[in-house]
């Protein structure tokens, strides 16, 4: 888990999210609390709950992009999930549980991958090995190693030409695979044969709560016959085989112990769109009530053990930050026991002008960033004079103002439409340098912006 400082967690939010300060202070100082709370003395360290977040704010106004970055950040596990599904057809209670179940699954690939990136030079050495023992076949081995032969993934032989190898030819042939001189050669491998779409017909929802994994299963029972031998080159098939050894000396079990003990330590889950699950009555039809909702949802924030096929998992401290909107509906609307396990409320502004003309040229991934990117890709540069910036932001407040408040969302369907020309043409284009300037801004919202009927529709 990453042991960044508040104030370093806020600095890499600011990079891609603009204001808000209110919600990266509380984000922050949340994250930071479980790295204090790994440091106290064990006794204490499980009486220590997280303090859970509610994000409240108007619509497009960062809060998913806030729990986004934050999770690139730490290395938590993190996910993320709509309240709002649980309450669809077809799903019943106890799936709101998966979302633990999902989080432990990511946090075991995330160890699964770590692990593994750890005995690549490991696996890459027993991958060429067995390499050169498919260029390079044995004879006096072959007898009497079918029975061991039997468990590997088996191999068929390629000889080289040489019927007698001498003990150097090995070598010889070690020196020209590491030069890279083998690489064209082709030879035959036995892989596995991944996609067995049958099988995913049966692994629906519902099953892992009994525990029992189909693909496993049917993947036991039939050893042979999910794979399939492939002519690959030799850098493919070091590629393969090295993975194929990786996952070997990867200890699942040990990996499984750790993932578990991590999603339950770090673990964040996202909770987005929490206000639509206030209100007693369920909407229209057979949904399941809202209130429902919540109170499956409770046992989980409040500290409960979920049941997995790898194990149990303890809910107690997983870090829960719920975001919603709240226009029809109040955090007081919640039922009082989820309230109590969100103590922290913070409300993010809506944006204006100001914002919009920072978010369009500052974060990293800036929006005006990426269309010059796009552009460049055809030889053509465009750029925007500042003018032309805080003009496009001020149309983008106005017609939040006249129309619905959508928030920086706002602002990609007004550069689609200023730049839709320039993207149309951009192959064709003659001149390769355009300056975007107010006039040509104004020019082309000139007639929408008045018209509200029109911007409703357009922008
Ligand atoms: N403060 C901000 N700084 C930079 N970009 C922002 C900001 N607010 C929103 N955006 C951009 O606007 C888009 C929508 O933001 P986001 O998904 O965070 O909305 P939201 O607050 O979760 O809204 P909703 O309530 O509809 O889910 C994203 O592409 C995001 O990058
Ligand atoms: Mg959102």
């Amino acid at each position: 888990m990453s042991d960044l400082k508040p104030l370093e967690i806020v600095k890499e939010l600011d990079k891609y999210i603009i204001g808000q300060d209110r919600a990266k202070r509380s984000v922050a100082i949340a994250l930071r609390n479980r790295w204090r709370r790994r440091n106290v003395d064990a006794e204490l360290r499980d009486e220590i709950a997280p303090k859970n977040i509610i994000l409240i704010g108007p619509t497009g106004v960062g809060k998913t992009e806030i729990a986004r970055r934050l999770a690139r950040l730490t290395e938590s596990p993190f996910i993320k999930v709509e309240a709002s599904k649980f309450t669809e057809v077809g799903y019943v209670g106890r799936d709101v549980e998966s979302m633990v179940r999902d989080l432990l699954e990511l946090s075991i690939n995330m160890i699964k991958s770590r692990e593994q990136e750890a005995v690549q030079i490991k696996a890459r050495e027993i991958a060429e090995e067995r390499i050169l023992d498919i260029l390079l076949p044995e004879p006096k081995d072959r007898q009497n190693s079918n029975v061991h032969e039997l468990n590997e993934p088996h191999i068929d032989l390629q000889p080289v030409g040489e019927e007698m190898p001498k003990p150097s030819t090995r070598e010889k042939l070690r020196k020209m695979l590491h030069e890279g001189k083998l690489n064209s050669r082709y030879v035959d491998l036995e892989v596995p044969n991944r996609s067995m779409p049958m099988v995913e017909i049966f692994s629906g929802a519902g099953m892992e709560e009994m525990g029992i994994n189909f693909k496993d299963m049917l993947g036991g029972m039939m050893p042979n016959g999910s794979s399939k031998k492939r002519k690959v080159s030799v850098t493919e098939a070091l590629e393969i085989l090295a993975q194929e050894e990786a996952q070997r000396l990867v200890d699942m079990d040990k990996v499984v112990k750790e993932a578990i003990e991590k999603a339950e330590q770090s673990g964040i889950i996202f909770l987005d769109e929490i206000d639509k699950i206030t209100g007693k009555e369920g909407g229209s039809g057979p949904d399941v009530s809202r209130e429902g909702v919540q109170r499956d949802l409770l046992p989980i924030v409040e500290g409960s053990t979920v049941t997995t096929k790898h194990g149990p998992v303890k809910t107690d401290h997983i870090l829960f930050i719920a975001s919603g909107a709240f226009h029809m509906s109040k955090p007081s609307d919640l039922i009082p026991e989820l309230q109590g396990r969100f103590p922290i409320r913070v409300e993010l502004h809506s944006l204006g002008k100001k914002e919009f003309t920072r978010i369009l040229t500052e974060p990293k991934n800036a929006l005006l960033l990426q269309y010059i990117a796009l552009l460049r890709t055809e030889g053509v540069h465009v750029s925007f004079d500042d003018e032309a910036v805080e003009n496009i932001a001020q149309v983008a407040e106005d017609v939040n103002n006249h129309t619905e408040n959508i928030g920086a969302r706002r602002l990609h369907t007004l550069m689609e439409h200023l730049l839709e020309d320039i993207l149309f043409d951009a192959p064709d284009i003659e001149e390769k340098n355009i300056a975007i300037s107010k006039s040509y801004v104004e020019n082309k919202f000139k007639d929408i912006r008045e018209d509200e009927d029109l911007s409703r529709y357009i922008l």
